[in-house]
């Protein structure tokens, strides 16, 4: 099998990332992979926003005051996990689906292309022999996450991309079969 096809599918989240993240210089060609994803109508219906170094902290207080918001009576425990949450790894990437009026495109065509190119960030940060994971949970969906990040009314958060170095082995991939997944009609 050539070495691409094996890459693709080998790609593969990491949950544990440390220090070193991809330097500004691999983030910037980690970027142009992602403005490859496919775009009905070339709209690019996407922008994303780099967090690191100390704006993890701020991010942190922003997830535990959206958290409060959520549920008052939220204990000090899940207090703390929100706040440390993006210290998970050196580097944030929010990418965000910006979405507009389209007479061909409805927005979750648009939806859709913020996702690819948050799948080519994940392919092209393991390209980079960097790794990453692609969260979510009720932060993306809290306005007052969005409104701290600066996200117009017609923006959504596609993904959180926890971006840095794989700590310990690379988890196993479980063997799909095709089979289970494919049918020709
Ligand atoms: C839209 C989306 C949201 C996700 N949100 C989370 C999340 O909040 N927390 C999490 O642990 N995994 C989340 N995942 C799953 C991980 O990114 C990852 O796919 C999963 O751990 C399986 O690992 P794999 O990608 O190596 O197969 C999400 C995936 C997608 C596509």
């Amino acid at each position: 099998m050539n070495e691409i096809l094996r890459f693709l599918q080998q790609r593969n989240s990491s949950p544990k990332l440390h220090a070193p993240a991809p330097s500004s210089a691999a983030m910037a060609e980690i970027f142009r992979t992602a403005l490859r994803a496919p775009d009905h109508a070339w709209m690019r219906p996407w922008r994303f926003l780099t967090i690191e170094g100390e704006r993890r902290q701020a991010f942190g207080e922003l997830l535990e005051s959206a958290l409060l918001l959520r549920t008052p009576d939220a204990d000090e425990a899940a207090c703390t996990k929100a706040r440390n949450a993006p210290l998970r790894a050196p580097l944030l990437v929010v990418v965000i689906a910006s979405i507009s009026p389209h007479p061909k495109v409805p927005a979750q065509e648009q939806r859709f292309s913020a996702a690819c190119a948050a799948h080519a960030i994940l392919l092209a940060v393991e390209a980079s022999g960097f790794a990453a994971i692609w969260r979510t949970g009720a932060p993306a969906f809290d306005r007052h996450v969005m409104d701290g990040l600066g996200l117009a009314e017609n923006e959504e958060v596609i993904a959180f991309l926890y971006i840095g170095s794989r700590l310990g082995p690379a988890k196993s991939i479980p063997q799909l079969d095709t089979t289970d997944y494919v049918t020709a009609w």
